[in-house]
């Protein structure tokens, strides 16, 4: 072992770390002092070593390593935690089992790298640096998008990917489940919305607008168990699975389904094999509202989030333009034309959510036109985030130009296929501060914070995701925890984060 380490590379970086000469060894002796409430952390801390360490940690009341609840440490709020590590001891505490749960991932990043292999690494000694770390998150939400509807992934890879989220302190994975082009989750109250909503023809290859496809069906679902089996794998890892669930717009797949959900019931349509604003949206009739809300009743069932998005973006009122019911229903609700159908039925759906507890979430165009409770994700222009703010509502920014990573991430030709767009660099994303700079203090307080997103229309494989997600979401992650500023200094810890994600297998962009 070399006598001097180096300081380890934490990403993201925290609040206060000081690092000592030598270390704490865990080994087959060592025992776990936990705190009543402090299990679900010994149960993770075990369950990542494991493999690559084969420690048992059993729990014992004189355990050097210990995991202790402090309501006390108020200050850490639901994420911090602090960390001190001697020769003869480890002290993890947090004022809230979350803080533990992110505080293991630090420690996982300051053990050997072997400690990250999936296989037993034999020979290696499990070193802890010796070290005093406080550490609490600038931003309360630091998410991640993945869009299953364009492509389906197994919830196998869903669980990987939840893995390498929560190793960057991630702490929401919004999982984009429909949209005009599959309808991933299953509702028992309506079969059809997987069974025939699940699967398309084929896919055009190009950019919306061309003519190519690829005459290969695509589809697939999950079972209600996966779902709510992956809402617990990454709850263990305090990632919170919030739902998405498209209305009025982007619901080709449903109509496919229940063609009397939309404006003309006569009409038969195909899930949708092609990219872009689809102009077919659903009627604002009351079994349309209801339908929503029986799905809706179903999706809080599988997931417990405190959010449920549901969409509400890129909705062309045409449709509703052209309907003499659509038009009779803005008149009687008092709408001053059928374009106003969008807000009033995100409106009443939005209530619904509130009635039972949950917060609506939808992607705000302009940052002024959804309902004044729903949390706002602005992706347009970053001037949206302060405009939403202003107008009260609790805002993340989703702007397209630091966060969307199927943008390619250089210009270089031999990038794989991308969505036509900016290049968003990872300079980009590390530059990306959600909190405007002219932001009052009200309005910055209610910007949540920021979030990565990979519409995946020319993704098809976990690959493919894991190339354009890293190392971007690694900037978004730093900046979002830590606040860090600092180029340099980031570029340095990515340098040797690397290869952790290379021991994890993450297929990184080089
Ligand atoms: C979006 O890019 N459709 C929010």
């Amino acid at each position: 072992m070399p006598a001097h380490r180096p300081i380890p590379a934490l990403v993201p970086r925290p609040t206060e770390a000081a690092f000592r000469s030598g270390h704490f060894t865990l080994d087959r002796g060592t025992a776990l002092h936990v705190d009543s409430g402090a299990e679900p952390a010994a149960d993770l801390l075990r369950t990542l070593l494991a493999p690559a360490t084969g420690l048992p940690l059993p729990s014992s009341p004189d355990g050097r390593f210990a995991l202790v609840l402090d309501p006390g440490l108020g200050g850490y709020g639901e994420e911090g935690y602090g960390l001190t590590v001697n020769p003869q001891a480890v002290l993890l505490r947090a004022a809230h089992v979350t803080g533990l749960l992110r505080g293991i991932q630090t420690i996982r990043q300051l053990l050997p790298l072997e400690a990250l292999s999936e296989t037993p690494q034999r020979g290696t000694r499990w070193l802890l640096p010796c070290a005093d770390i406080t550490d609490v998150p600038r931003q309360r939400w630091r998410g991640a998008m993945l869009d299953v509807a364009r492509h389906f992934q197994p919830v196998s890879y869903l669980r990987r990917y939840v893995d390498v989220l929560a190793l960057h302190k991630i702490n929401v994975f919004h999982l984009h489940l429909t949209d005009d082009q599959g309808w991933r989750m299953p509702v028992s109250a309506c079969p059809k919305l997987t069974e025939i909503g699940g699967h398309r023809a084929e896919s055009q290859t190009g950019p919306a607008g061309s003519d190519a496809f690829d005459g290969t069906p695509h589809g697939g679902s999950y079972t209600r168990a996966e779902l709510a089996d992956l809402v617990r794998y990454a709850a263990a890892r305090g990632v919170t699975v919030m739902p998405e669930i498209e209305m009025p717009g982007h619901v080709r797949a449903a109509l496919a389904a229940y063609p009397g959900l939309g404006n003309d019931p006569e009409r038969s349509l195909d899930v949708w094999t092609r990219w872009g604003v689809c102009d077919t949206v659903l009627g604002v009739h009351d079994e349309v509202l209801d339908f929503c809300r029986t799905v809706l009743d179903e999706v809080m069932d599988v997931f417990p989030s405190p959010y449920i998005h549901l969409g509400g973006e890129e909705c062309p009122t045409a449709e509703w333009t052209n309907s003499a019911a659509a038009r009779g229903r803005a008149a009687a609700e008092g709408l001053p034309h059928p374009e106003a159908l969008r807000g009033w039925f995100l409106g009443q759906i939005g209530d619904h959510l509130v009635r039972r507890g949950r917060r609506p979430v939808g992607w705000a165009e302009t940052g002024i036109e959804l309902p004044p409770d729903f949390t706002v994700m602005t992706w347009r222009d970053s001037a949206h985030t302060l405009t939403a703010a202003r107008r009260g509502h609790s805002v993340i920014s989703a702007y397209h130009r630091a966060t969307y990573l199927d943008y390619a991430q250089s210009d270089d030709p031999h990038e794989p296929p991308a969505q036509p767009g900016p290049v968003v660099d990872l300079r980009a994303v590390h530059a990306h501060d959600p909190v405007p700079e002219d932001a009052d203090a009200e309005a910055a307080g209610r910007v949540l914070g920021t979030q990565a997103q990979l519409w995946t229309e020319f993704v098809t494989t976990p690959a493919h995701i894991e190339y354009l997600t890293y190392p971007r979401l690694c900037a978004l992650a730093d900046r979002g925890w830590s606040g860090a500023t600092d180029w340099a200094d980031f570029r340095s810890r990515l340098d040797r984060h690397t290869a952790r994600l290379d021991a994890l297998g993450v297929q990184r962009h080089p």
